[in-house]
């Protein structure tokens, strides 16, 4: 599974870039405006943090023409790696069908039912993004739906691949790990959740004190080993 940041602060993508095997970076434009930044200038920060790694920029207009022309402006600004978010909405199937010809990748967003996600796949998108926690919200199953999702792509032989959203804790992006989805997107906090127990650090603790205990002083294997 592909794990991409769900984040437009630049402090966070330098340091989850620096610590985790991370794949990339999505932004939505909620996240933009969290950001308090101007957008160009926020994403070409995080353009120029992740290389050409995936970053995915979502059009803002309603409707098809309008989408499409968002798609060529970002992929013009940020490079063909970026992956334009379309919602998945009847106008934005028609965009998708037509940025699939162009050559401009997209990603079917906002998406809440599988045969949103199915209408998406078949309009040319290579992502699809369910949003699991707002489905939960709404007294559904997100990760049911998302394994529903996944598994109409499979077995229609799809050439799109479930980019998970929305997520509120690591139990719920490691229950998708596990179902094998393609990719998940989630905030700092929840990615550094993956690794936040007690007893991990504990044992961690318990390692380096034992190995201070063979001569009572600070020492690594190197120092050993020199
Ligand atoms: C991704 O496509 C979505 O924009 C995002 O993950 C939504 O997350 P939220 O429900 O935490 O706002």
């Amino acid at each position: 599974m592909k794990l991409f940041i769900d984040d437009a602060n630049t402090e966070q993508i330098r340091r989850l870039y620096d610590l985790y095997p991370v794949d990339g970076v999505t932004t939505n434009p909620s996240i933009l405006y969290k950001s308090g930044r101007d957008p160009k200038e926020v994403l070409s920060e995080i353009r120029s943090i992740i290389g050409n790694d995936p970053l995915f920029v979502q059009a803002v207009p309603l409707d098809a023409e309008g989408m499409i022309e968002d798609a060529v402006a970002i992929t013009e600004a940020f490079g063909r790696e970026t992956i334009v978010k379309i919602p998945s909405i009847p106008e934005g199937f028609k965009a998708m069908k037509k940025l699939k010809e162009m050559g401009i990748t997209t990603c079917g967003t906002v998406v809440y039912t599988p045969m949103q996600a199915y209408l998406a796949a078949k309009a040319g998108a290579s992502y699809v993004a369910p949003y699991v926690n707002r489905i939960d919200n709404m007294g559904y199953d997100g990760i049911a739906v998302t394994k529903e999702i996944h598994d109409i792509l499979v077995r229609n032989d799809m050439d799109c691949i479930v980019l998970a959203a929305s997520f509120k804790n690591s139990q719920q992006v490691k229950e998708l790990c596990a179902y094998g989805v393609g990719s998940a997107t989630a905030a700092p906090d929840v990615i550094d959740g993956f690794v936040r127990n007690a007893a991990i650090d504990q044992a961690v603790s318990d390692f380096c004190t034992d190995f201070a205990k063979i001569d009572g002083a600070e020492k690594t294997m190197k120092d050993y080993l020199k």
